[in-house]
């Protein structure tokens, strides 16, 4: 792609040429290609529950798009030259957000990193204060973690920038959600009719969410599976299956996405011990003989190698743990990119 989206500061990731089309490339989900004219017009994106078909579909296309430049010598383009973004986190993160910096250093953005523990935050200013002052130096995108469901939202509310949600609580995880589907459909070509199980804390879990609403949405059966402390039946009223046996739901599923144990967020004793726990719910080589031979194993991050998943599964030729952060950038490039082409879209 020579004169692509990469390349240009106005042209439309949708009008570019892709990757040549393979097994692993060329998706046949039948939905419309973002060529097909479908027109961005969010100013936000703060989840994946509110999002369309559409919308998500015009994501994962753009950011096929945008996955080429990671392969150039000078991996950059000027989509968003001129334009200021800020990573505003509030709690620690590794790969959301190096790939954030990343993303929006490859489309010659400006980055300014903001460190809570090194802020005025720490002398009581609040979270409006701190997002109208560095709106007030001229900024454009705000990507905001926060321990608080909503604070994305909120933050919305204060400023006339863009906000990516790049986790707020235990609501939404947006990118993380995209980067899992796109994912999914780069490796089985397809969304609709595939099992997608999701293991462990459901409960407290944004990324669990996230893919939930993205991946229903495109035709995919989604399965929570874990203890009955952290996958109460209640999520079945959303249209989750919901299981307390790994090893039934692993008989037809075609994906299984293991979900970290985030003990920060537990406030009681949710399972009587580790040991119990790995028993149960933790993949193993030998559970997964039980599985379908092509069983896509996933994983977020960060992992606890020997909880969620043996160490020889997380290394092992089914897993996309690191293929998932790859494309982390590529789906970063593209939210940050459509989301700049808009000035008074809708949140
Ligand atoms: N998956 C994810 O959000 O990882 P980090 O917490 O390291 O950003």
């Amino acid at each position: 792609m020579s004169t692509n989206v990469a390349d240009s500061q106005t042209s439309t990731p949708a009008a570019q040429s892709r990757p040549e089309p393979n097994a692993t490339t060329a998706p046949a989900d039948g939905l419309a290609p973002a060529s097909d004219g479908f027109t961005w017009k969010r100013k936000h994106l703060l989840g994946l529950e509110d999002l369309s078909a559409e919308e998500i579909m015009h994501i994962l296309h753009t950011a096929e798009s945008f996955q080429e430049v990671s392969t150039r010598s000078i991996k950059k383009v000027p989509a968003l030259r001129g334009r200021v973004v800020v990573n505003l986190f509030f709690e620690d993160s590794t790969r959301t957000r190096m790939s954030f910096t990343l993303a929006a250093q490859r489309l010659s953005a400006d980055v300014l990193e903001f460190n809570t523990r090194v802020s005025s935050v720490s002398k009581g200013e609040s979270l409006r204060d701190t997002v109208r002052n560095i709106e007030a130096m001229g900024v454009d995108t705000f990507i905001i973690r926060h321990p608080a469901g909503g604070a994305p939202e909120h933050i919305t509310r204060c400023t006339d920038c863009h906000v990516i949600n790049a986790g707020d609580g235990q609501h939404e995880h947006p990118t993380q959600g995209h980067i899992d589907i796109f994912t999914i459909r780069e490796r089985n070509g397809r969304l609709e009719g595939l099992n997608v199980v999701i293991v462990g804390d459901i409960a407290h879990s944004r990324v669990a969410r996230s893919n939930f609403w993205g991946l229903t949405r495109l035709g995919a059966k989604v399965t929570f599976v874990g203890p009955t402390t952290l996958v109460p039946r209640a999520f079945e009223q959303l249209g989750a299956r919901v299981s307390h046996d790994l090893d039934a739901a692993l008989k037809d599923a075609d994906v299984v996405n293991m979900l970290r144990i985030q003990r920060e967020r537990m406030t009681s004793q949710v399972f009587p011990s580790t040991e119990e726990y790995v028993r149960l719910f933790g993949l193993t080589r030998e559970r997964m003989k039980k599985a379908k031979p092509d069983l896509l194993v996933m994983h977020p991050g960060p992992i606890n190698r020997g909880v969620e998943l043996a160490s020889d599964v997380a290394d092992g030729p089914q897993s996309s743990i690191l293929r998932q952060v790859s494309n982390g950038l590529a789906i970063r490039m593209a939210v940050l990119f459509l989301l700049n082409q808009t000035s008074n879209g809708t949140g």
